[in-house]
């Protein structure tokens, strides 16, 4: 496969952009896609819609060069990427594929025989021959005639491009010639080495990655509130038993959000309902972490209330879902954040990533907190609040 192809991203999102933009940087013409006309205009006028450090230029400088193009429909391509959300609905957090399948339907009248098709949306095991059998129901001539694949994609927001480059990739075709096909393609603008496997395989690695990651912060949450109550500091705690050369506890904290750890574990357990006890528990305990860091601080709010006669102006520090970056989803500060505000409690929230986070806190810059509040409590480490006063309570 050479730079002369035509390539579509379905979705332009945290994802979907920064992908679209790094194929077009290598000389390649990208039509991105989106279903927000916002987003669309945005776009096509050289600038971003979402927070990343360096895509801004990489952007500008793909459309004023013509290789990156939005629209809200889709035209002809060679390779087709679905990047859009995936979500979970309903009380069983069941994955909600509504958004891969309406992608994929917009692609099927436009595909063509030698086409490439791959998912990149984070999906329940199953997903990718799910959409290869809508395909085929739809167009039964493609059968055998395109390669369809799945590419999990593992990068962290805030260093998104340099990931993109030089990150590993499981990719897993629906057959061996789907896979081979699919690597070719990363191979044109990943410098990462690229692991084949096979579709229901690279599905469940994604899957595995975050209730890895969510089980492992399970148990950090869980000591912080078991050394709470032994009157042990959990940060010297951690710091103390990673001494030892086989132990490696990571941090705790407000919970755990974003659309990826808090999710995707979730996708493994409705699926696999007697089998992912762990995983499961884990999903639990970073959920409860939440609602213990808003007791702390409402128990906090009513000692002072009682000493001071008063109800105290409560600063709370960050709302993103982690250190950094501007992304609000499932984010357990914001949690924090509204349930206090809910329950009465006047609460100033300080966020130097989204200054007008959608939030019915009052918004104020680090200093109108420290001057204005009774009560501090850090709930994101964010690089701005590292050097936060020490009686401000710190939950990361
Ligand atoms: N954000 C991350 O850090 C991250 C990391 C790894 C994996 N993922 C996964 O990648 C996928 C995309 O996540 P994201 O963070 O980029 O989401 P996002 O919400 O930022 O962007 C998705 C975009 O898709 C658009 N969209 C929805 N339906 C569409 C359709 N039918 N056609 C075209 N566009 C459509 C939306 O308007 C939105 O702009 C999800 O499955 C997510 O779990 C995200």
């Amino acid at each position: 496969m050479n730079n002369n192809i035509k390539v579509t991203m379905m979705g332009l999102g945290y994802i979907g952009l920064p992908t679209a933009a790094l194929i077009a940087s290598k000389g390649i013409q990208v039509r991105g896609v989106d279903v927000q006309p916002s987003v669309v205009d945005t776009i096509n006028n050289g600038k971003i819609h979402i927070v990343e450090p360096d895509l801004d230029g990489i952007v500008k400088h793909d459309v004023e060069r013509g290789y990156l193009k939005a629209s809200t429909t889709v035209e002809q391509a060679d390779v087709f990427l679905i990047a859009v959300p995936t979500p979970f609905k309903g009380n069983n957090f069941e994955p909600d594929l509504k958004y891969v399948e309406s992608a994929t339907r917009m692609i099927i009248p436009h595909l063509e025989e030698g086409n490439l098709f791959i998912i990149e949306s984070t999906s329940p095991v199953g997903t990718t021959e799910k959409m290869a059998e809508l395909i085929f129901t739809e167009r039964p001539e493609l059968k055998g005639n395109i390669y369809l694949a799945y590419c999990p994609e593992r990068v962290l927001p805030g260093n998104v491009i340099y990931e993109l480059k030089n990150n590993d990739r499981a990719i897993g075709g629906i057959d061996d010639a789907s896979t081979q096909k699919a690597c070719d393609f990363y191979r044109l603008f990943v410098t990462g080495e690229l692991h084949p496997t096979n579709a229901r395989t690279a599905e469940m690695t994604k899957l595995v990655e975050n209730a890895s990651r969510d089980v492992q912060i399970a148990f950090a949450n869980e000591l912080s509130m078991i050394c709470d109550e032994a009157g042990i500091d959990v940060w010297e705690l951690i710091n103390l038993a990673n001494k030892h050369p086989r132990v490696n506890i990571l941090q705790p904290g407000t919970g755990v959000g974003g659309h990826c750890i808090a999710v995707a574990p979730w996708f493994i357990v409705s699926e696999f309902k007697e089998k992912a006890k762990m995983i499961r528990t884990a999903r639990e305990i970073n959920n409860y972490k939440t609602e213990w860091v808003i007791e702390k601080i409402k128990n906090k709010a009513l000692e002072f209330e009682l000493n001071e006669g008063r109800k105290p102006v409560i600063a709370c520090f960050g709302l993103a879902f982690k250190p950094n970056i501007d992304d609000l989803r499932e984010s357990p500060a914001l949690y924090v954040v509204e349930a206090l505000v809910k329950q009465g409690f006047n609460i100033l929230a300080v966020e130097p990533h989204a200054s007008n986070a959608n939030t019915r806190a009052r918004q104020v810059t680090i200093e109108e907190a420290l001057e204005q509040m009774d009560l501090g409590f850090k709930l994101v480490g964010h690089r701005q609040f590292n050097s936060l006063p020490d009686f401000i309570l710190n939950f990361v």
